[in-house]
């Protein structure tokens, strides 16, 4: 089964967030498990040079508003799969990989080089494996494309939902400019008196699939489909749920180059070292006792900041420490700095994007929070699991399927988990789990549970297998 699977970011290519964990692990996955797949990703300023091996096209002629643009296409196996990646600097080379208001077009350009690179490659392709808004014109195009060009025929689409918030709207007038000259591609995009490049995506892909089975459940009711709730009910019995995986080779404590110091189920002396870099790193006293909560993110609404804003005055309360990493919205990067400021003593703040940091405090912190208001799937969770970190998660869509909350009685639980989207809630598990921490047996119970747990891509790249096998049979 010949698999491409399209991607705005991968690592360890490009990444802002978790849909490049993924896209960058799922073709190595799906390759490690025989599949015949590839990685097609635009190659942004940001992609690190020593990543691409060679010039694989040197003239990729992609026919764009009316005209014809060079591109090129660069060969890599940096992510353990084959990777051709775009090179057309007039679209992606800027200062960030997303941000601009012509970012659909940017993206309508990627995936219009995408499909006539595969078409170049001259092998017919079975699935086009697409995620997010930036792939959905690609959805729309190959099912017109499937009736007026034999390479295209046989092949099928399966669209992954990563995040429904994020839609990569732009003027309906536009379409025609950029190649969806047909009513049947443009009803596609059709969305509320403008043009929807994730309508086109669920809309036209043949499959649908989400990162957890419960974020593909709560985007069908109203409150979470972003006015597209509808169509997932309408094609529901298209529309399945698989976990993402974690990439054990990048992210497991007893390898990682990013640590001072290794551990391990077995033995956890070496976490104790982490912790005391980490506190050493932001300049906070060398307690080691004390528990250290921990964030890594993106600061949007999505990850529910407001609830850690409510709950950081109890937390600190108690004596803990927290340690933050994260960028985005100002108003929230502000209220960390404020933070740090009140209680430099107990707070480090790091606003920026930093991927060996990112490890660091998954290795070296006792707790990690995630209160998200929503949460597709997230990654942070499952690597914490590893890390013997142990997560406080809300129980939405892939922290729900993935964290169970700690039960005293029966020793059962890899975190702890909270229901309603609550400060009061929020700070009791807080509470909780600095309980639990003072009781090193009950705490070593909870990290055993989580680092036996096995979150590994083999078994989601198997589902993903199954599914395009669906896919293929209609
Ligand atoms: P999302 O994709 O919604 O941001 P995920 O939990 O799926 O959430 O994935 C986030 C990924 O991005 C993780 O690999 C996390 O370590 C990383 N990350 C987020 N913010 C930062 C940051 N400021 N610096 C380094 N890595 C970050
Ligand atoms: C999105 C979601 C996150 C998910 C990631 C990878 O960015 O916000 O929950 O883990 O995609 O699927």
């Amino acid at each position: 089964m010949r698999i491409a699977v399209l991607s705005s970011e991968a690592v360890p290519y490009s990444k802002t967030g978790g849909l490049a964990d993924v896209t960058g692990a799922l073709p190595k996955a799906l390759c490690g498990i025989g599949a015949d797949a590839v990685l097609i990703t635009p190659c942004y300023l940001q992609t690190n040079g020593e990543h691409l091996w060679s010039v694989a096209i040197d003239d990729l002629w992609v026919n764009w508003r009316g005209g014809s643009y060079r591109a090129r296409a660069f060969y890599s196996e940096a992510n353990g799969s084959p990777t051709f990646l775009i090179d057309a600097p007039e679209f992606f080379h800027r200062d960030s990989i997303y941000g601009y208001t012509e970012d659909y077009e940017r993206f309508a350009f990627f995936n219009q080089a995408a499909l006539t690179l595969l078409k170049r490659l001259g092998k017919p392709v079975d699935i086009v494996h697409l995620n997010d808004w930036h792939c959905g014109f690609a959805a729309a195009k190959i099912a017109h494309l499937r009736f007026w060009d034999a390479f295209w025929r046989n092949t099928r689409t399966v669209f992954s939902i990563h995040n429904l918030a994020y839609q990569g709207g732009f003027s309906n007038g536009e379409l025609w400019d950029m190649g969806f000259g047909s009513e049947f591609e443009r009803n596609h995009f059709a969305f509320n008196g403008y043009a929807s490049a994730l309508k086109a995506g669920l809309s036209a892909s043949d499959m649908l699939s989400t990162v957890s089975r419960r974020y593909g459940y709560e985007i069908q009711q109203a409150e979470n489909g972003y006015g597209l709730d509808w169509l997932l009910r309408l094609r529901r019995e298209r529309l399945f749920g698989i976990t993402n995986g974690v990439d054990y080779e990048v992210w497991d404590p007893e390898t990682d180059p990013e640590l001072p110091a290794h551990f391990s189920v077995s033995d956890l002396s070496g976490k104790k070292e982490c912790k005391r870099d980490l506190l050493e790193r932001f300049s906070l006293p060398l307690d080691l006792d004390r528990p250290l909560f921990a964030i890594v993110t993106r600061l949007t609404a999505q990850k529910g900041i407001e609830l850690i804003q409510h709950a950081a005055g109890d937390l600190l309360a108690s004596g803990a420490y927290f340690i933050a990493l994260g960028s985005g919205e100002k108003q929230y990067e502000d209220f960390l700095q404020r933070l740090r400021n009140a209680a430099p003593s107990q707070v480090g703040v790091f606003v920026g994007y930093n991927e060996s940091l990112a490890h660091q405090i998954e290795a070296g912190a006792d707790m990690f929070l995630m209160p998200s208001r929503f949460e597709p799937c997230g990654l942070n969770q499952m690597y914490s699991l590893r890390y013997g970190t142990v997560p406080i998660v809300r129980a939405v869509g892939g922290l729900d399927d993935t964290v169970r909350d700690y039960d005293r009685v029966n020793g059962t639980g890899n975190g702890f988990k909270f229901n309603a989207f609550s400060p009061e809630r929020f700070t009791e598990k807080i509470y909780e789990a600095i309980f639990a921490y003072a009781d090193t047996e009950a705490w070593r119970r909870i990290q055993y549970n989580g680092m036996t747990e096995d979150n590994s891509w083999e078994s989601a790249a198997k589902k993903y297998v199954e599914l395009y096998r669906r896919t293929l049979v209609g």
